[in-house]
Order: structure tokens, then sequence, then C-alpha cells
């Protein structure tokens, strides 16, 4: 069995920042409650006309993570895009990163795994290059997540908590046997499928229904979160994944290098990190800055860390996430 590596990582945020006071301007919430319940500053939003896309987020960070790869475009042989706001209802956003980037006919295929939705992709991308199927794997991670939020005091307990964003990388077949991803561990429990969800329109709630009702207070085209059964169920989760994923390796918490939590609320990465006793610089939080990038959390924060000098040769790199499904999963990567 073959080996992969992450070999480049790229991400990309709208310049539009929207600060927590920004969105005073908007519904009846507070800098300081936002900050406490969430750790979140501010996020970046696409602004209407700015050209960015979910798709054309994800284009802009693959760029950078094939260049940093050093591969030719051409030599990827899988696009895989994790997101819950793809441009179009179908087809996938992957085909438009396919056409953007104009590589002629590999697979391109989307991942509906939400938050945890690039540890999915990644541990798929890991088994096809494992079975030697394939040897270069563009995935990406990315979200538009402000043209669909409710941003009146209605949907202020989900709406202040999402940021767009794409992040992106380049996963390689891997020369060597120390290094490379070591294992990932995927976990689903669809009993609680509608506790964090967008309901309609969907084929269950087809457009011609909706717009015949023509309901100013149906919010079922709006997310929905169980906020506080979410945040339950989250600390439980990432703990148990990344135990999973430790004992899998015959490993400990204390060989942990840098953990990249996705980034869902910095209460539940602060919890983690005191439960498996890391200090700050072994946990990379980014949540201040861009809010909850859901998909795109991950691959962004990978991206700062590395950029920052955080991720060294030879460290454990831990990934973690969950989300909406519920979805969760884990990945150890020795770098
Ligand atoms: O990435 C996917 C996974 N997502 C998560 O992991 C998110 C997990 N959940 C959370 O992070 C938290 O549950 C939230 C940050 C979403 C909410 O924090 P909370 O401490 O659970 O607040 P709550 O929903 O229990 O609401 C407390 C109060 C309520 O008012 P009352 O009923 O006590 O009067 C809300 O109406 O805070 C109110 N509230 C707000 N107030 C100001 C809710 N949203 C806001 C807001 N500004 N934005």
């Amino acid at each position: 069995m073959y080996k992969s590596k992450i070999t480049g990582m790229g991400m990309y945020v709208p310049e539009n920042e929207i600060t927590n006071r920004d969105l005073t301007a908007l519904m009846d919430t507070s800098h300081e409650w936002i900050l406490e319940r969430t750790g979140i500053e501010s996020r970046r939003h696409i602004k209407k006309g700015d050209g960015n896309t979910t798709a054309t987020m994800g284009v802009k960070a693959s760029r950078i993570a094939i260049e940093r790869s050093g591969i030719d475009k051409n030599d990827i042989e899988l696009i895989l895009f994790a997101t819950l706001s793809p441009d179009y209802y179908f087809p996938g956003s992957g085909v438009i990163v396919q056409k953007e980037l104009d590589i002629p006919t590999c697979p391109a295929m989307d991942i509906r795994n939400q938050c945890s939705g690039f540890i999915y992709a990644l541990s798929t991308a890991d088994q096809f290059i494992k079975t030697g199927m394939y040897k270069n794997i563009l995935i990406i991670g990315s979200e538009n997540h402000s043209g669909g939020l409710d941003m009146t005091t209605r949907g202020r307990g989900v709406s202040v908590i999402f940021g767009d964003g794409a992040g992106a990388l380049v996963l390689s077949r891997s020369s060597s046997e120390e290094t490379g991803i070591l294992s990932t561990h995927l976990h689903s429990e669809g009993k609680y499928a509608e506790e964090l969800s967008l309901i309609g329109p969907s084929t269950r709630r087809w457009v011609p229904e909706i717009m015949a009702a023509n309901d100013a207070e149906d919010t079922s085209y709006y997310p929905y979160m169980n906020g506080q059964l979410v945040f339950k169920n989250a600390v439980v989760r990432f703990s148990e994944v990344i135990m999973e994923g430790l004992q899998e390796n015959q490993m400990t918490p204390d060989q942990i290098d840098m953990l990249i939590p996705h980034q869902a609320n910095l209460r539940i990465s602060q919890f983690i990190q005191k439960k498996f006793g890391l200090t700050d610089d072994q946990v990379y939080n980014n949540i201040m800055r861009y809010g909850n990038t859901t998909a795109g959390s991950i691959p962004i924060a990978m991206t700062e860390a590395w950029e920052a000098g955080k991720i060294k040769s030879g460290d454990l790199v831990v990934l973690a996430a969950f989300g909406s499904g519920f979805t969760w999963g884990s990945a150890l990567i020795r770098w």
C-alpha cells in the first residue's frame, strides 16, 4: 500500500470584513455576547458583485495549493470538493473548479458532510492514494455562507457564527514511509440529521411549493441549529475521535505537536485543549478572524499555521471536526 502526503496548501477569504459591531446594525446582538459565547471578533463575507462564489474561492485557494505542491495542474487525477453551500443545486462545485482550472477529464466529486466535509474528503483521497489508483488529488473545502443567512434578530443564533472562505490542498503519493497521513477516522449519527440543517428548498420542500406559499415567515430556507445540543455532542465526539486516532497509532496525547480543530466555537477548542493537556501553541485557532467557515475551516487553518511556521517537519498534526449530520472525524498526520 502507498502512503499519501500533503504537498501544497492554499487559502482564500474575501476581503470584506464584517465585525461583530457591524452586525449590531442588522440585528439585536452585541460584540460582547458573540465574543464571550463563540470567540469570534470578525468574519469575511462575500460582497455582492465581487465575483466570489463557493467554487471561485475554491479555485483561488487551489491555484496556490497547486503552485506550492510543484505539480502541473494536469497531473491532478481527482478533484474532491467539500461544501454545504455549492454554487448550484447541481452540478457540484468540483466540476466548476475543473472548468476554471482547465483540467480536461479527471473525475470531480462533491462531498456533502458539512463541518466534517474536509476530513471526509481527506480520508477519501487518502484511500484512493493508498490503493495506488491516483497519485495527485486536489481537495477543496469552501463555503459561501453569507448569501444564505438570516441577518435579522430572528436568525442571530446562527448568523453571527458563520463566515465565507476556502482552503485547498494537494494530496500526493509519498515516497517516504515515515511521513504523511497515518490514519483517518470517520463517524456519522443520522438520528440527529435535522438538529443542524437547512431543509428547504429541497426535494422534500420543492421550489414551486415554497414559491406558491410566498410566506415571509418561512425560515426553512435558512440554516437551523439546535446550538446547545450540537455543542454538547461536539465536545464529546471531538474528544472521542481524537483518542480513537491516537489509540489506532499507539500514541498518547502528549505526542501531539499541533491540533487543528474545525473552528466551530473557541470554547469547544479550549475544552479539547484542556482535556488533552495541550498548550496554546499546540492548538491553532483562527475563528476570531473568520468565524466558522464549515468545510473551509480546517484547510484555511492548516494553511495559516503552516505559513506561520507553526507546523514543522516531523510534527504529529491532528485534525478533528464535528458538525451537521451529525458527522465527525479525525486525521493524524506525520508532517
Ligand atoms: O460547526 C458546526 C458545529 N457547530 C457548533 O459546534 C456550534 C455549537 N453551539 C454553539 O456554539 C452555541 O450553542 C452558540 C454559540 C450557537 C449559542 O451559544 P449558547 O451559549 O448555547 O446560547 P443559547 O443558544 O443558549 O442562547 C442564550 C441566549 C438566548 O436568550 P435567552 O433565551 O436566554 O433570553 C438567545 O436568544 O442568548 C440569546 N442569543 C443571542 N443574544 C445576542 C442567541 N444568539 C444571540 C446573539 N446575540 N447573536
